[in-house]
């Protein structure tokens, strides 16, 4: 049985409508779990919504809802993006599920039972937008730390986790495991803060009903983080589905952006290790868009929709811009200059006149048909287009396993430059006049689409629209999701005598307004 692969997006808030910071996440684990397919890994992908809380319950209380209404309808929200920016996630995992309560209950009912959750008494600063409790030294002019909004005491009878009794063990596994938590800068932020002590953590509330009761004591609600993070065992089949749990879990990684690593590498973490169950292999926190120089907010009405973004401009140039511009776990800034110019240079210039200029070719000089030639013959130049993807192969491979979409991207882009270069110094459409040139044309032809049918295949996990239209084109008869990336490692693998089609231009160019 091939090998498991469990990627997960955050569980978005339903207060909010989808925008640019949660599309990043779910596109950048779309990609990784596109590539992995190819790869021959068993992936699942899991996304979904964290529908409780006081956040989503005064959402909807000032919008006159119920809180699962609200839910209902921007859930619908987010699945219809995910279907527009072609995410293929396995589960869609709602807070509001039955089998997720019951995986939440199971987990606090077995931390209750052995002491490591406690009752006591909850004196505090809420910052309601964060959802997190603060102690006074950490405010800042007694506002939250974090989104610099006003906070408000609050007292109540409150469960505890004894996220104190669990700091050496999670240190230990944080030094013994580098990979843990990434990029490497927030690794050390993450130890600084983790050396420092943890105190224990409230994770009930009786101040709002919007939640999952506690086991045995219905009065509190579990707190939305513990509820939240649950998800993703939930997500692989904790507790029903033992064979599918055991299957996935534990996650290889968890992609998140920067302000929630600390709930994922101390609060998940300590959860897990006093519920005896394995941790994640890995926590990824990606950085934050500005948009013009500015940070995004509702206020300075800025906020990109991803959804109008790929209407205006393209799916596939949407899911590329945000992939390849900014090194993936830096901040970065959206804008539509440098989305346009990435459209120009990079999708029209570089790629799409590369796919129609070879396609042209075979139209004008073979009838549009992929001819018979030797795939292992030919000049150095030749030598240099099948080295080229060798070398090409296990360096988009690097990329991947460190989440560096930017550069598997650059290093396709690579390769699309010595395809570009081969067509140049091959020089088909000379070879083209002389017929005793013949067979050499063949070659160089069948090598230009033999090496599209590479660059198809690799720029489908970020493209996938692109990639598919390229192998269609090529007259490949099965879809780009289906194909393998260990069919790229022997040249030659693209059968002769396919009937070709030229297409429209693949990434018309942009005027910039
Ligand atoms: O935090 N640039 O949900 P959320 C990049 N429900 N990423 C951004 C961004 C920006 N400008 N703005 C927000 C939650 N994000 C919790 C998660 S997981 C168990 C629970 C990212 O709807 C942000 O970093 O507020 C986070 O990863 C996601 O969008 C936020 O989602």
């Amino acid at each position: 049985m091939a090998e498991s692969f469990y990627v997960t997006t955050p569980i978005y808030y339903v207060n909010d409508v989808p925008h640019i910071g949660h599309a990043y996440t779910t596109v950048a684990c779309d990609a990784l779990a596109r590539y992995r397919r190819a790869a021959g890994y068993d992936v699942f992908f899991l996304t979904g919504t964290d529908e409780h809380g006081q956040k989503v319950e005064k959402a909807a209380a000032e919008r006159g809802e119920k809180p699962l209404d609200l839910a209902d309808r921007v859930v619908t929200r987010f699945q219809d993006l995910w279907r527009v920016l072609d995410c293929s996630y396995s589960r869609f995992v709602r807070t509001t599920e039955p089998a997720h309560r019951r995986a939440v209950q199971e987990i606090f009912g077995r931390l209750l039972a052995k002491g490591d959750i406690y009752l006591g008494e909850y004196e505090d600063w809420y910052c309601t937008p964060c959802e997190t409790f603060w102690p006074e030294t950490q405010l800042i002019e007694g506002n939250c730390p974090d989104c610099n909004r006003p906070t408000e005491k609050l007292k109540e009878p409150s469960y505890f986790f004894r996220m104190s009794a669990y700091q050496d063990a999670l240190l230990r596994h944080i030094e013994a495991n580098p990979e843990f938590i990434q990029p490497v800068s927030r690794r050390n932020e993450i130890l600084a803060f983790v050396r420092e002590g943890l105190r224990d953590l409230s994770v009930s509330r009786t101040s709002f009903s919007w939640g999952i009761p506690v086991p045995g004591d219905p009065k509190h609600v579990i707190y939305v983080w513990f509820d939240a993070l649950t998800n993703y065992v939930t997500g692989a089949g904790f507790p029903d589905d033992p064979a599918s749990f055991e299957r996935y879990w534990p996650a290889d990684v968890h992609v998140i952006g920067k302000d929630i690593l600390r709930f994922h590498s101390v609060y998940w973490p300590t959860f897990l290790l006093a519920a005896g169950i394995a941790l994640p292999k890995k926590v990824f926190a990606h950085g934050w868009w500005t948009v013009e120089g500015k940070k995004m907010s509702k206020s300075l009405g800025n906020v990109i929709d991803p959804g109008s973004m790929a209407s205006e401009y393209g799916v596939d140039a949407f899911r590329y811009f945000i992939l390849r511009e900014v090194p993936f776990g830096l901040d970065g800034d959206f804008s539509r200059d440098a989305l346009i110019h990435r459209i120009n240079s990079d999708l029209a210039n570089d790629l799409g006149n590369l796919v129609s200029r070879v396609l042209a070719m075979v139209g004008k000089y073979r009838q549009g048909v992929v001819p018979q030639a030797d795939p292992s013959g030919g000049d150095d130049l030749d030598a240099q287009l099948r080295q080229g993807l060798a070398d090409l192969l296990p360096a988009v491979d690097r990329a991947m396993d460190e989440l560096s979409f930017h550069r598997a991207l650059t290093a396709v882009w690579g390769y699309v430059g010595l395809l570009n270069r081969y067509v140049d110094s091959t020089g088909p459409w000379a070879l083209a006049k002389d017929p005793a040139l013949a067979s050499r044309l063949d070659q160089v032809l069948y090598n230009a689409c033999e090496a599209l049918r590479a660059i198809g295949l690799l720029v489908f996990p970020f493209l996938p629209n692109t990639g598919r239209e390229i192998w269609r084109r090529l007259g490949l008869a099965r879809p780009a999701d289906d194909g393998r990336l260990d069919e790229l490692r022997t040249w030659g693998g693209l059968p002769p005598g396919l009937q070709t089609d030229r297409g429209q231009s693949l990434f018309p160019r942009i005027e910039a307004a």
